[in-house]
């Protein structure tokens, strides 16, 4: 009796014996003297199942057409292995190819790729052991970051994808519009006339959930977030896409202390769960990617982050710069901390993540509270070494002459946010949240270099494929 075997993860856990089914592709074949040797993957697991063939057990023409990349079944019985590298192998004497691969223009050999032609290969590149990998860390990170949230009681909100308003009031949103380029309506002074596009005003890809996961959390008391998205910043550093994903979630009664502990104890969370769920993952990037991964997860799964203010960093830097340090952009009260910046206080100085509070309000969103000095505001960034920002939130201004006059000192048109402001008119209380990038994080726990390489299609400036 055949028994259907199941993904190749399960079936490498499995005692020897038993007449099974195997199903995947195959990375690579090789033969030795009356005997074919084939490493069978399905993206399950790290480890690839190795199925072998004596000579002669199928047709030479089916036997032939097991190449790299190619799809099939192998059946047969499971035997403990003998060779190095596998408690169990497969012994078939039955083999289904299902799609074939030409292996002279497979693109995916068996030598190391960088991962700038990986990049090229996106169709492709899932097949990797380093992306395969990746993308199970993905997943896992995915259910933890929902299982502390639904464990703590939040309520999973979805924010609209096609958004009205500029939620983070920088002006960097793609529009999205049903108008015809070619005889786009006009108005009388010759702009585009977005009155007679698809929703009867302009309307944009969204940069944030917040202002909706605001509306929710006056309704559910905690919520969150978690979808795609966009911004249109013609930015080309390995820490920025075009499209991303974020999770925001939103605390009603909460301030910015209570904020800054959820936070601490979410990355404490998906952390650890992710140290339980992928150690093998982990293990691979630990020693393929970047050899301080797991020390730095499981410090950050135990240890304190360091608390400063705004002001304080600025203090030390300029420190550091008396002390001989250079940066590349200047530092003084007011400016916006940089990559290199960042990266000072969390390499450098702390060794570990820093939370910084209580920016200047300049630099900042308008939706921030504004502290008593009318200087700064409630923001919280939570920094991280070699990422730099990992999260950006705030309290949010809860008052509404106030949050009016912030929303006219920047510039933006209240008619825009009438609705979010009527939420300080009807019961509004003092609330907090914030926004973690799902593919910063990735980058974080799993050491890769570049964000483009954390996320199966990314989009950044100038670059978008399949
Ligand atoms: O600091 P940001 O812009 O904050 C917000 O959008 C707030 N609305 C969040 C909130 O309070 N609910 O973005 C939050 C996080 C950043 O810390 C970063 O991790 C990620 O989103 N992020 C990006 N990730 C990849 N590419 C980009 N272009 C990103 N921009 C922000
Ligand atoms: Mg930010």
């Amino acid at each position: 009796m055949i028994e259907k075997g199941g993904y190749i993860r399960d079936i490498l856990a499995r005692a020897p014996g038993a007449r099974i089914d195997a199903f995947g592709w195959v990375k690579t074949r090789r033969d030795g003297k009356g005997i074919h040797f084939i490493q069978l993957q399905d993206g399950s697991s790290s480890q690839d199942l190795q199925v072998v063939v004596e000579e002669g057990r199928v047709p030479s023409e089916l036997m032939a057409q097991v190449t790299t990349g190619a799809s099939l079944r192998a059946t047969g019985e499971l035997v403990k292995s003998v060779g190095a590298g596998q408690a169990i192998e497969l012994h078939a004497d039955e083999l289904q190819v299902f799609g074939s691969s030409d292996p002279a223009t497979y693109p995916l050999q068996k030598k190391g790729h960088t991962m700038e032609f990986l990049r090229e290969i996106q169709h492709l590149r899932s097949r990797s052991n380093t992306f395969s990998a990746v993308f199970r860390v993905r997943n896992a990170l995915c259910c933890a970051i929902h299982k502390f949230f639904q464990e703590n009681g939040f309520i999973y909100f979805h924010s609209p994808i096609i958004a009205t308003s500029d939620a983070e009031g920088a002006g960097s949103m793609f529009t999205a519009t049903g108008i015809d380029f070619n005889h786009p309506p006009r108005t009388s002074d010759g702009n585009v006339d977005f009155s007679q596009d698809f929703y009867g005003k302009r309307a944009f890809l969204t940069v944030s959930g917040q202002l909706q996961a605001e509306m929710a959390a006056l309704a559910f008391s905690n919520v969150y977030t978690f979808g795609p998205c966009f911004r249109a910043e013609k930015s080309t550093t390995p820490r920025h896409l075009a499209e991303f994903w974020m999770i925001e979630p939103e605390m009603a009664f909460c301030d910015l202390n209570c904020c800054q502990v959820l936070a601490v104890r979410f990355l404490k969370f998906i952390i650890a769960e992710l140290l339980d769920n992928c150690a093998s993952e982990i293990e691979f990037f630990n020693k393929r990617i970047d050899n301080d991964v797991l020390k730095t997860l499981e410090h950050v799964a135990t240890s304190d982050f360091a608390h400063i203010t705004y002001t304080e960093a600025i203090g030390i830097l300029e420190t550091a710069i008396k002390n001989g340090r250079t940066f590349e952009f200047p530092v003084f009260w007011g400016c916006d901390l940089q990559s290199e910046h960042e990266r000072h206080l969390t390499e450098q100085v702390f060794r570990k993540p820093v939370i910084v509070t209580d920016y200047p309000k300049e630099i900042k969103a308008f939706y921030m509270r504004l502290n008593e000095d009318g200087r700064t505001v409630r923001a919280m960034d939570i920094l991280t070494p070699r990422i730099g920002e990992i999260i950006g939130g705030s309290q949010r201004e809860e008052r509404h002459d106030v949050l009016v006059s912030r929303i006219r000192e920047a510039g933006l048109n209240e008619e825009h946010y009438r609705w979010y402001l009527d939420l300080r008119k009807f019961g509004s209380v003092p609330h907090s949240g914030f926004g973690m990038g799902l593919e910063r994080m990735m980058m974080y726990v799993t050491g890769m270099k570049n964000i483009r390489d954390v996320i199966p299609c990314p989009r950044s400036f100038g670059a978008a494929s399949l």
